[in-house]
């Protein structure tokens, strides 16, 4: 199968690219290496099947083009991470809105098979936990430029929707919650890569808030187990929505002790809060654990890797960076 990656030189691209490299797909990438990067793929480079080009998902004579040679586009090209969302909220509507509407346009155009890649963020401050896909959103004001992430990709997950409807493009939803794993970057705000950067560096553990706020952690590499698994399953998962992720919760508080302990610093936790992290008003939820009972039913999917294993993983990527 020939797909398209857009995004492909980010976190979860990259090692998305590898494994259907390894199982004897050609894999295409188009970024702009805004948030990725050209060490994340560069492994790649000198394989027969793999093709990238440094481009912006909007413009639409690269991404006609390769487009136009894909059976499958599996859409990750966004501006993530909460840093960048409150710092640049021009930048994530317009890239999460006009750039995913470009993406799907050529994916019509050429009746391409295509997953977008949506966030756990558009459950907003539901406390409805764990949340699933038919469950209502509950979304901040528009006055916190903290929401606009959540906003624009929820408008990704209506225009996917609507083009399954209205012209049976063979499009698929998928919520992320958090990803982890090696490669990703702790610079716009992820917290786990940046708790093991401090932690190996002997520094404070910068903790957010009180810290009895929860997460669930999942492994990349089941992440991108199950984004192949929808690569491959287009008429059972057209025109649906599926959350991705890992059920198993840790307080954040938890989860920087435990980074402490597992890398075996010296370190110390200092508490910050939110107003002095991300501006006043700032809102975060509390809980956010994924119902994963429709793609377990559909896709026989699980994740398998515990928290210690993405941990230990980060923690020797990030030693092998630091060196
Ligand atoms: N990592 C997570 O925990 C998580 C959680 C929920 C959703 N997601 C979603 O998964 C997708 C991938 O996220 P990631 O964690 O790998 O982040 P990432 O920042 O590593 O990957 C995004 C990639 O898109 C590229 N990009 C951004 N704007 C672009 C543009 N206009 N044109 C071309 N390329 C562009 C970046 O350079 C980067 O390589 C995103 O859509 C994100 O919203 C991720």
């Amino acid at each position: 199968m020939k797909i398209l990656i857009t995004g492909g030189a980010g976190f979860i691209g990259s090692h998305l690219a590898e494994n259907l490299l390894n199982r004897g797909d050609s894999v295409s990438v188009l970024d702009d290496l805004s948030t990725g990067s050209f060490e994340n793929i560069r492994h790649l480079t000198h394989h027969p099947g793999f093709s990238f080009a440094i481009d912006k998902i909007e413009n639409s004579m690269v991404l006609d083009r390769l487009a136009s040679a894909a059976d499958s586009i599996v859409h990750l090209a966004a501006a993530v991470g909460v840093q960048l969302i409150v710092d640049r909220p021009t930048e994530t509507i317009e890239t999460n809105i006009l750039g995913t509407s470009a993406v799907l346009s050529a994916a019509r155009r050429y009746r391409c098979r295509t997953i977008v890649a949506s966030t756990s963020e558009v459950y907003g401050k539901s406390e409805q936990v764990p949340y699933s896909e038919n469950q209502d959103l509950v979304l901040g004001s528009s006055s916190k430029s903290r929401w606009c992430y959540a906003a624009s990709k929820l408008i990704d997950e209506f225009l996917s929707l609507a083009l399954y409807d209205e012209y049976q493009l063979p499009v698929t939803v998928i919520r992320l919650f958090n990803t982890v794993g090696p490669r990703q970057t702790g610079r716009y705000g992820m917290v786990l890569p940046r708790f093991v950067n401090w932690a190996l560096r002997g520094e404070p553990l910068l903790l957010y808030g009180s810290g009895q706020q929860s997460r669930c952690f999942c492994h990349v590499r089941d992440v991108v187990n199950a984004i192949t698994g929808f690569v491959d399953k287009p008429s059972k998962t057209a025109g649906q929505i599926y959350n991705v992720g890992n059920n198993s919760e840790i307080t954040i508080e938890n989860l920087a002790k435990r980074v402490i302990q597992l890398s075996g610093s010296k370190s110390i936790i200092k508490y910050i809060p939110y107003e002095e992290a991300y501006g006043a008003g700032f809102e975060d939820m509390k809980r956010r654990i994924p119902a994963i009972d429709k793609i377990t039913r559909t896709l026989d999917w699980a994740p398998i890797h515990s928290l210690d294993e993405c941990i230990a993983d980060i923690i020797e990527f990030e030693k092998n960076a630091l060196l």
